[in-house]
């Protein structure tokens, strides 16, 4: 038996006392039981269901294309496009082939950081980084597949990929003939610049770390549209799926090699970064869109990408909707929008605008509709565990000693009272205790391997007392041992975000009673700050569902992750054992071909995650996809988050809106000029 099995069966046989096996005098708790707020219901259908590559009896184009090819502005359709592009069945579309025109609002509460997906920038969330950015393999839409065939992603500008007999060699084969939106063509020499020199590349911030397909794995191009990966050891189908969004997304080599300083000896890896600002439009895309007018604090309008390599079966070039807003405002104001009816689309993840938003969304004239899913957004307190990186001071030094100590963080846990933290977010059966790990929503969450640290304020203060941190200058904030400072943890939590807001309070006025003081610090791009990971603590929504997606933002993979634990400079961690079990357990998930096996491997996560702290887990909230009605293939189900957020789950460059419905453009009949 292997390790990883008998300390399975040991958590197994230990059932619900799982205090015995924390080898601490802590009292810890099954969790409570669980109601589910979810009315989803779909059919599921087979991977090979829902689209294929090959050749159609003949290609169209939105009638405005026509036009352009016409006045000799464009290429013919059939230069522009793969002989054998992607092709969406009829049949795994709610309500089928669709028609040309209109315009899709988005609402979002991010501002594009820049274009340069390459080296790490965002282009604002909200679904507009998955607008432009294709990536080689992709995840959302396996919401829509059966279990018995959920074994791996779906391909996208990947077409097909095999093994070797050893599963150590993994060959890709791309879509021929696909094209940037500038016309440029898109192949294997994209493939390795975005492998060579941005990802393996360490003064890249890539969103693939350089061993996030694994420590000591080489990647060599074979000819323009083949590429393969060798790895050290056998891997499985799940590996495949770390190639999705946000890590496996090529970017435009044509543009960007000149810009990088391996090609251009005037560049710097800071120039390079920046090298696509926000406001140099346009770019070169592969998406549907390609994003033409950015202004500031106002709106991105995206126009259609008239080389865009996805049709339907009658053969007509995707996206049916020519242009794609975003208006740029707040995240409480896209679901407001949404509600309003001048926003099409919105992830409902603000509680607080739950029960008003379900009220008006009961009415027959309602412009959307709402469907909740499972639990599975969740908020947590992520406290830096590195003892060097960003350490300035002694201050610092103490709080990550402190950090580091697990009664600490087991104490934080039951200084909390998640049950008032998500009714000061919203009244009613919302919210769930979070307690670290994956989100009850997800299939790989197991109750039963969860260990649970619940509200018991006399114990938290026996607990801080134990570790010598009393309030020894009476001012009702404990200090270090020996007369040192006051136990003040500086805590940054993200501008726009309501519900973090909230609960950065209630954590806040928590722990003042147990007398450990936050001192709350606001940002405006928490992400981004969070990834330089100096920072002593944050708050911020951040959950785990599946175990492919964004790893990096979990467990030690790498040394640049998660945030909370990097290596510093000189490379200096100390990595605790659970830690390294965890990672240990997601390399099975990663190698196994046996789906239990992944399971089980997962509940280790679940468990050396909870038992040891490993973050402070908050609370847990369903969310409700809000979809205007006159949008059509928007499949009644789609989760707001499983395999990725739903602007990509919903499969936007298939949605449509009947022509007597549509909503006039603002740039009728333009495409990007480049
Ligand atoms: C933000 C939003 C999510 C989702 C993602 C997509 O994080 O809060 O609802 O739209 O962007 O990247």
């Amino acid at each position: 038996m292997s390790s990883l099995k008998r300390r399975l069966t040991t958590v197994l046989l230990a059932g619900a006392s799982f205090a015995a096996l924390a080898g601490v005098a802590v009292q810890a708790d099954s969790m409570p039981p669980e109601e589910s707020l979810s009315n989803l219901e779909y059919d599921l259908l087979g991977r090979d269901a829902l689209w294929s590559y090959h050749a159609l009896d003949s290609m169209s184009q939105a009638p405005f294309l026509d036009e352009l090819v016409a006045a000799g502005k464009l290429p013919p359709l059939e230069e522009r496009v793969p002989a054998e592009p992607l092709v969406f069945y009829t049949d795994a579309m709610s309500d089928g082939i669709g028609e040309y025109g209109g315009l899709f609002r988005h609402v979002i509460g991010g501002r594009p950081e820049g274009f340069n997906w390459l080296a790490g920038q965002h282009q604002g969330w909200g679904g507009i980084n998955m607008a432009l950015q294709e990536c080689l393999v992709r995840n959302g839409p396996l919401w829509q597949v059966k279990a018995e065939d959920q074994s791996g992603p779906l391909p996208n500008l990947a077409k097909s990929w095999e093994w070797n007999d050893e599963r150590t060699e993994l060959t890709f084969h791309l879509v021929e003939g696909i094209r940037w939106s500038d016309g440029d063509p898109f192949d294997t020499e994209d493939i390795a610049f975005w492998w060579d020199d941005n990802v393996q590349d360490v003064n890249v911030a890539s969103r693939m770390a350089p061993d996030g397909l694994g420590t000591g794995t080489t990647m060599t191009v074979i000819d323009p549209y083949t590429f393969r990966f060798n790895f050290t050891s056998p891997q499985g189908p799940s590996r495949v799926g770390n190639l999705a969004y946000i890590n496996g997304c090529p970017g435009p080599s044509h543009i960007l090699k000149d810009k990088h300083p391996k090609y251009n000896s005037e560049a710097t890896y800071e120039s390079y970064r920046k090298a696509l600002p926000a406001d140099q439009l346009p770019i070169a895309t592969l998406g549907g869109w390609v994003p033409v007018i950015h202004k500031t604090d106002e709106i991105v309008i995206m126009r259609r990408n008239p080389y865009y390599w996805k049709f339907d079966e009658e053969g007509q070039q995707l996206p049916y909707i020519n242009e794609m807003h975003f208006k740029l405002t707040t995240w409480d104001d896209r679901t407001t929008q949404a509600v309003a009816g001048t926003g099409d689309f919105s992830n409902m993840e603000n509680p607080g605008n739950y029960v008003e938003a379900l009220k008006q969304s009961q009415s027959p004239d309602a412009p959307i509709k709402a469907q909740f899913g499972p639990r599975v957004l969740s908020w947590r307190v992520e406290l830096n565990l590195s003892e060097t990186k960003g350490v300035e001071d002694e201050i610092d030094a103490n709080l990550r000693q402190l950090f580091r100590n697990l009664d600490f963080r087991i104490a934080l846990n039951h200084a909390l009272d998640r049950d008032a933290i998500g009714q000061s977010v919203a009244r009613g059966p919302f919210s769930y205790p979070f307690p670290g790990g994956f989100s009850s929503g997800s299939p790989y969450y197991d109750a039963a391997s969860t260990v649970y640290y619940p509200y018991d304020a006399a114990k938290a203060a026996e607990m801080l007392d134990a570790l010598g941190l009393e309030d020894t200058d009476g001012n009702g904030t404990r200090n270090f041992a020996d007369g040192g400072p006051d136990v003040e943890i500086d805590m940054l939590y993200q501008a726009n975000r309501t519900e973090d807001r909230k609960q950065i309070d209630a954590v806040t006025s928590m722990l003042a009673e147990v007398g450990i003081r936050v001192l709350p610090k606001v940002v405006d791009d928490l992400g981004t700050v969070a990834r330089g990971g100096t920072y002593n603590s944050l708050l911020r929504r951040q959950q785990w569902v599946t175990p492919q997606r964004e790893p990096c933002l979990q467990i030690p993979l790498d040394t640049q992750c998660p945030d909370f634990h990097q290596a510093d400079d000189e490379g200096n961690r100390e990595l605790f054992p659970f830690e390294t079990e965890m990672v240990d357990a997601w390399n099975v998930i990663n190698t196994t071909w046996d789906p239990v096996e992944a399971a089980d491997a997962a509940k280790i996560i679940q468990h050396a995650w909870t038992e040891n702290a490993y973050t402070i887990g908050l609370i847990q909230v369903p969310a409700a996809l809000l979809i205007n009605k006159r949008i059509k293939n928007a499949h009644p189900g789609t989760p707001v988050f499983m395999f990725e957020w739903a602007e990509d789950a919903v499969v936007r460059e298939r949605l449509w809106t009947p022509a007597d419905e549509q909503i006039e453009e603002l740039l009728p009949g333009t495409i990007a000029e480049y």
